[in-house]
């Protein structure tokens, strides 16, 4: 949720961070922080509510010389966005100062032992209790700081990603995670975190994850030492990123969003590489082939993901069952980690995030694999801890997603659980070659017809200025459609604020239509493929009650077109892929509403891109 990102080194300090706070503002962004330790050994913290631009105007006229420092962008979780509950906090003393991403559970505990001990309070966060708990081992236990992080840390309930600093000793960056993610960047004699690694790729492509309950003591000579909380030394394993840095920049366009949204021809092409075989008409994925017999032998599978994904994962469930005959579920992760779900060892979990680092998510493969389930983990940010805990699974390879509200990562998903699908069928012959054939042409063609979709954009635009009067929107679907109208209702109120809610078309009559009057904008979902006859039915119904109906229909339909008030064409294609095509002008009527409505799409309030807590 929160942005941390720490450096140490022979350059300047504070440039790199501050960059790196930018890169990572999609994170959080209620209020920034940053402490850097200067050459006469001062340690300075310089904080403010608001986002990285506030903060840069804010130190403008402030030392901000030092070649080790550590800042953070926020989304709170104790206490309001104000400069006091920033990040970085200080220790008593003012010797050392702490970032962190996570929650520390049994923070109020550990609060009122300090107090008793005579420790004072300046925020309201965990935060600040985790970093006095460090001063207060060290001084107890009159111990180096890598011991006295140890120990305060096995004494603490939550998760966190945490870096600190000492001015006591300027040469050494210690960071630990638990729950959180963490990346070590090695550069020549330097040192780069992050949360993730859009900070670091600029200087360094080689990089560490650190891993559970592993604490890392990084030195300005270059040398590094990873031990766990239970003293083990580990060996640190340097990877390679893929990651590069055009891909983390906006282009032409004004929004990352939007960006996104045109991007997703070529997400699609990337996403669909090496998999889809066009001379054999066939789809492989090595988690599915390295795993044959596992799937072969699944009595069920259980989707496992939250928001968006947990729309892609609905769509899932469609394909999956349609192509494959295997019953498949579809949980929020966050119901499934606490209900005692019923898991056996012929099951297989899908865990979709986009993020791979959903704190829920996590959880639910935790307790699936703790039952001897097989999961596979379909996440798009590589070396996430979500893949990492998964025993196979794919990446989505759309590149990094920056916009808040996702969206080339929901068609990437969709189009992913689509191959999952067809690869099983191939396998487990629920479907013919013939058939399969087919399908893999017409996939193969989704890209293009995205980009016929896509040229709708202006049309779009023009539609959403009549709309932002709205307060509340309806969608309807049906069939693979349903879990579309969710997502567009979703998408709509994250970045515009406007309420709104998907249903099932047919579901509208047992209560929402009651909603329905000459103000209400109602998005209905119709393409000629599946239950069309009955969608116009649901349409009818919205008609007569005078609902203001936005319609996506396949092009050349005139039965639809004629009782819409406004009509969006799609392309014609197989039923089993029309979301990954009628999400496009849903995901482009909330961008240019929320647009006209004034709002930050790419860092829509109180959200982050990241939720690594519960
Ligand atoms: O990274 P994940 O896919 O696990 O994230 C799950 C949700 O938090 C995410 O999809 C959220 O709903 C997005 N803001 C949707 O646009």
């Amino acid at each position: 949720m929160c942005g941390i990102v720490g450096y140490l080194g022979s350059r300047e300090a504070y440039p790199i961070l501050i960059k790196g706070l930018h890169r990572l503002e999609y994170r959080g962004y209620d209020s920034a922080g940053i402490a850097l330790i200067n050459s006469k050994l001062d340690l300075s913290v310089y904080k403010t509510k608001g986002k990285v631009e506030d903060l840069e105007n804010y130190v403008a006229d402030k030392d901000v010389e030092g070649t080790i420092g550590i800042a953070h962008t926020r989304w709170a979780t104790h206490g309001e966005p104000n400069s006091q509950n920033a990040h970085p906090h200080y220790s008593q003393s003012g010797r050392l100062a702490l970032i962190h991403n996570g929650i520390i559970e049994n923070y109020k505990v550990l609060k009122e032992e300090l107090i008793s001990k005579g420790y004072t309070f300046s925020s309201d966060t965990d935060t600040e209790v985790l970093i006095q708990l460090i001063e207060y081992m060290q001084m107890s236990h009159n111990t180096s700081i890598y011991e006295a992080v140890q120990l305060a840390l096995k004494n603490v309930i939550g998760a966190y990603a945490i870096a600190i600093i000492d001015k006591s000793n300027p040469n050494q960056l210690i960071a630990a995670r638990k729950g959180s993610p963490l990346i070590i960047g090695v550069g020549d004699k330097e040192f780069l975190i992050g949360s993730d690694a859009t900070p670091i790729v600029e200087y360094t492509n080689k990089v560490i994850y650190l891993e559970e309950e592993e604490i890392a003591v990084m030195k300005r000579n270059g040398e590094i030492s990873i031990t766990n909380l239970s003293n083990v030394p580990q060996t640190p394993i340097i990877k390679t990123l893929e990651l590069n840095l055009s891909q983390l920049e906006k282009a032409n366009f004004p929004h990352f969003m939007l960006k996104e949204i045109f991007e997703q021809p070529e997400a699609l092409r990337t996403s669909m590489l090496g998999r889809l075989n066009m001379e054999s008409k066939t789809v492989r994925l090595s988690g599915i082939i390295d795993h044959r017999d596992k799937f072969l032998k699944a009595k069920r599978i259980i989707i496992c993901a939250c928001g968006t994904s947990w729309h892609a994962g609905l769509i899932g469930k469609y394909i999956i069952e349609e192509l494959t005959r295997i019953p498949v579920e579809v949980e929020y992760s966050s119901e499934f980690r606490y209900r005692n779900p019923v898991i056996t060892k012929d099951d297989i979990v899908i865990a979709i995030s986009q993020s791979g680092e959903t704190a829920d998510t996590l959880a639910a493969i935790k307790l699936a694999k703790d039952n001897g389930a097989f999961v596979y983990g379909i996440c798009n940010v590589v070396g996430s801890s979500i893949a990492r805990a998964s025993d196979t699974g794919s990446y989505l390879h759309v590149g990094p997603e920056i916009g808040v509200a996702s969206t080339n990562a929901f068609t990437a998903q969709v189009t992913t659980l689509t191959l999952i699908a067809m690869n099983i069928a191939e396998e487990k012959k629920t479907i013919s070659k013939e058939r399969i054939a087919e399908l893999v042409e017409e996939l193969q063609q989704i890209p293009e017809k995205i980009n016929q979709t896509l040229q709708m954009n202006m049309r779009i635009k023009l539609y959403a200025q009549i709309f932002t009067y709205a307060r509340n929107f309806i969608y309807l679907g049906r069939g693979f459609n349903y879990p579309v109208a969710l997502e567009g209702a979703l998408k709509l109120k994250e970045i515009s604020y406007i309420h709104a809610e998907g249903y099932p078309a047919a579901e509208m009559k047992h209560g929402p239509i009651a909603l329905i009057d000459e103000e209400m904008p109602v998005v209905v979902i119709a393409p000629k493929r599946g239950m069309y006859e009955k969608v116009l039915s649901n349409i009818q119904e919205v008609k007569a009650r005078k609902g203001k109906i936005i319609s996506i229909v396949t092009k050349g339909d005139t039965a639809v077109k004629e009782l819409s008030d406004f009509c969006l064409e799609i392309p014609d294609t197989e039923e089993c892929f029309v979301p990954i095509l009628s999400v496009v002008p849903l995901q482009l009527l909330s961008y240019h509403i929320a647009i006209a409505k004034g709002r930050n799409v790419d860092q829509p309030r109180n959200l982050a891109k990241s939720v690594t807590v519960e």
